[in-house]
């Protein structure tokens, strides 16, 4: 009778009165992950380093303020089964390392597992979910990335909703990325879970390709673009929860011109914006591309409205995203490495958007155009668009309403 009573007064309320923080991620988070570039190989000096060089390069200014220590960082559980940071890389412990960033005005992100073991083999969160969440919090960490590997026979959705409830109960804000890959279609049931959730397996620096391992894939940019139906995870996107196109691969192999691809589909579709490479010593291209200040405005922007997919002609796609103000954005990608030919009629193309219910026509209304990536004024609608676009390249534009 005393049990039921203590389950009654105290943990019922307490499972139902946990959520999710709200807030956290209004626009798609932008900052950094340790993971494609480093994989296992990270330590504190390179998460020191590479918070100098958000600020000194100029991409905290631009708006990347995570700093995200990816898989490995683990040591062993204490005996209390709290976990502990490998203490041959972060020597000083977590703590340290996150009042440094802090100092930087830069935020701290962390990762674990919802399994038995981490995808690297360390420990994983399974069954001490309350107990990492604590330690996080303890330490100040503002951001948890949440993966799926070892997790046979576990339900996606409610193994994700312990440990949102777990880091709830913990007390401290701390924004949840949900790693399941899109096998569970987290975009039907993560909204109130989740921040941002991966709708494909891991990436890979490559524009049109796919690397089989056998048991899983990873895949190239047009892959990751082409994978899931667009007009049913659109759905799912706004302010605080986002489908997350998985962290980029900017400045980490591919050709400038394939670079500026996928920066560009990643704002247009209001994805997180996480840079995966090594930002200590990126070339100039690379810095130019991360921050080009017209591409982070159109996928920070206010709406939160993921763009559609328009059409095809040729092998040009048409992406096209609502903004606010009345303003919108159209991308247009050549998917082919050869340089193609586009004539766009305005007029002949007014665009209906079902899902954020807004509309664009050209008949009598006239809007500017601004050249993302020429970061120039490039004329208005009243003429119908005529631009070569190079081989596996984008013409992204702004359109706003000329008065
Ligand atoms: C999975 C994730 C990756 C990365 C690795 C780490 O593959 O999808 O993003 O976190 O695990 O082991």
């Amino acid at each position: 009778m005393k049990k039921v009573f203590i389950l009654i007064i105290f943990v019922i309320p307490n499972i139902l009165l946990a959520q999710k923080f709200e807030n956290l991620a209004l626009t798609p988070p932008m900052g950094w992950n340790s993971w494609n570039n480093f994989h296992c190989d990270v330590n504190e000096a390179l998460i020191r380093e590479t918070a100098d060089a958000m600020v000194s390069s100029g991409m905290k200014d631009a708006g990347y303020i995570y700093i995200n220590i990816d898989d490995c960082w683990h040591g062993k559980r204490d005996s209390l089964g709290f976990i502990q940071p490998d203490p041959i890389h972060f020597p000083s412990g977590i703590k340290v390392l996150v009042d440094y960033i802090h100092s930087k005005g830069l935020k701290l992100g962390i990762y674990s597992d919802a399994g038995w073991e981490t995808c690297g083999g360390r420990p994983g969160s399974r069954g001490y979910e309350y107990q990492d969440a604590k330690k996080y919090a303890e330490w100040g960490v503002d951001y948890l990335k949440y993966d799926w590997c070892n997790t046979d026979g576990l339900n996606a959705r409610g193994a994700y909703l312990t440990m949102r409830n777990a880091l709830y109960h913990a007390g401290r804000p701390i924004l949840f990325s949900i790693c399941e890959w899109g096998d569970n279609q987290p975009w039907e049931w993560a909204s109130d879970i989740g921040h941002q959730w991966r709708i494909s397996g891991d990436i890979y620096p490559g524009f049109d390709t796919i690397v089989d391992h056998g048991t899983y894939k990873d895949w190239g940019v047009l892959q990751i673009l082409d994978m899931r139906d667009n007009n049913v995870l659109r759905k799912a996107a706004g302010p605080d929860h986002w489908n997350d196109f998985d962290m980029m691969e900017v400045g980490n192999g591919m050709r400038v011109n394939e670079d500026r691809v996928h920066f560009s589909m990643w704002c247009m579709l209001a994805s997180p914006l996480i840079a995966g490479n090594d930002i200590r010593s990126m070339s100039k291209e690379t810095l130019e591309i991360l921050t080009n200040k017209d591409a982070i405005a159109i996928n920070q922007d206010s709406l939160g409205i993921q763009a559609l997919k328009f059409k095809s002609i040729k092998n040009i796609d048409v992406w096209v995203k609502p903004l606010h103000n009345g303003d919108w954005a159209f991308c247009f990608l050549n998917r082919s490495a050869q340089p193609s030919a586009l004539e766009f009629d305005w007029k002949a193309n007014p665009v209906k958007d079902d899902v954020s219910n807004r509309e664009i026509t050209f008949d009598s209304a006239v809007y500017t155009l601004r050249d993302v990536w020429a970061k120039k004024e490039t004329g208005t609608t009243k003429k119908s668009l005529k631009a070569e676009i190079p081989g596996h390249d984008v013409l992204m534009l702004r359109l706003k309403k000329k008065n």
